[in-house]
């Protein structure tokens, strides 16, 4: 089984970030974290990080060309913004995972709405870094 795991913008910026809401974890923490589990449960996980919309369209689009079986997407604040990569996740039609670290269903008003929450199959949201770890065991399970 082969995953590719896409983190949109700032979440280069884990650890120094507001550390009260997303942890004070870095980016390359998390990449292991993924790695080590995937790796445990026998999954190939492939990482990607951009701060660009259009990259991370690409990205699911490659994901299509390499045959991926799985996304777990994390859209950072695109999630709230971005029909190119709700439509990106609709063309692609690969089994797909949405994540966030913090809960945002408590959090401001405007990021009550997820775009590319409605191309995914399930959500984790306000588990930390375990929402990634429980994408994994949501995609093995299916
Ligand atoms: C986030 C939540 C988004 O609202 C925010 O813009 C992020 C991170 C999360 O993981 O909790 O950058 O996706």
């Amino acid at each position: 089984m082969h995953i590719l795991v896409i983190n949109g913008p700032n979440l280069n910026m884990l650890g120094i970030r507001e550390p009260n809401i997303y942890g004070s974890n870095s980016y390359e923490n998390l990449c292991s974290i993924i790695l080590d589990y995937a790796a445990e449960k026998g999954v190939e996980a492939q990482l990607f990080q951009s701060n660009h919309e259009g990259a991370i369209v690409d990205a699911i689009h490659e994901a299509y060309r390499d045959e991926v079986d799985g996304i777990i997407i994390n859209p950072a604040a695109y999630t709230h913004t971005s029909i190119a990569i709700l439509d990106a996740l609709k063309a692609v039609a690969i089994p797909a995972v949405e994540v966030h670290i913090s809960d945002i269903s408590t959090r401001e008003s405007f990021r009550q709405m997820s775009y590319a929450g409605m191309a995914c199959e399930k959500s984790f949201v306000g588990l930390g870094f375990d929402g990634y770890l429980r994408a994994i065991d949501y995609l093995i399970g299916k």
